[in-house]
């Protein structure tokens, strides 16, 4: 029998990790914020590291050193994403966390397409390019990263399309993944509806 896995994708600043976070602690589930082992490449990247080889050798310890929430990171993240090799060597390390019992749930770009096809419940999580860049934005002034609100919209704007564009794994919605759009939800009202929708499932 496949294990109980929570399948949660969409785009930069959607708010899939907020409620995929909220949702793995309702359940008792295990949560892997796929976003970072990317963020993590990208910093050793920055480091000099070769990409390649950073993928295929990365542990814990990586994920916890750098300052991943750091703007520059998301966007070399999203650049060192294109390399398929990158992306084979940290398949495994993802499908290994879904097996985890009683269940896991993962947020991401291509879990529901990719990672986890069979995962028992995939969401696909969106919201306006205006919205999300102003929650991201608050995020960063909350953590006193100085930052314009248009370079944030511009950031985003460029990891879409470059997550939605290419070839390896490209951001979209599983066929079988339920759409919700959190533009004009709150936290709490987000976090409901797909709550609601993982219960009709699991
Ligand atoms: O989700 P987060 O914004 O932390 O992800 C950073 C970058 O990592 C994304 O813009 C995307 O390019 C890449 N990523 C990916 N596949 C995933 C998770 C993240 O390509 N499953």
């Amino acid at each position: 029998m496949s294990n109980n896995v929570i399948a949660i994708d969409g785009p930069a600043a959607s708010g899939k990790g907020t409620v995929s976070k909220a949702i793995s602690e309702k359940l008792q589930f295990n949560y892997l914020d796929t976003g970072k082992l990317y963020r993590a490449i990208g910093a050793k990247y920055l480091e000099g590291y070769e990409p390649i080889s950073a993928a295929q050798n990365l542990d814990n310890n990586d994920l916890k050193i750098y300052d991943l929430q750091k703007p520059e990171i998301a966007q070399v993240a999203s650049e060192i994403a294109l390399i398929p090799e990158v992306r084979a060597a940290l398949l495994q390390f993802q499908r290994n966390f879904s097996k985890k019992l009683p269940g896991a749930v993962l947020d991401g770009r291509d879990i529901g397409t990719v990672v986890c096809p069979d995962a028992k419940v995939k969401i696909f999580l969106t919201a306006s390019l205006d919205s999300r860049a102003s929650r991201r934005y608050f995020e960063l002034v909350k953590q006193d990263t100085k930052i314009s609100l248009e370079t944030i919209l511009d950031q985003i704007r460029q990891r879409d399309e470059r997550d939605q564009k290419r070839r390896s794994s490209p951001l979209v919605a599983a066929v079988d993944a339920k759409v919700i759009d959190t533009s004009d939800l709150s936290i709490k009202e987000a976090v409901d509806e797909v709550f609601a929708y993982v219960r009709s499932k699991i």
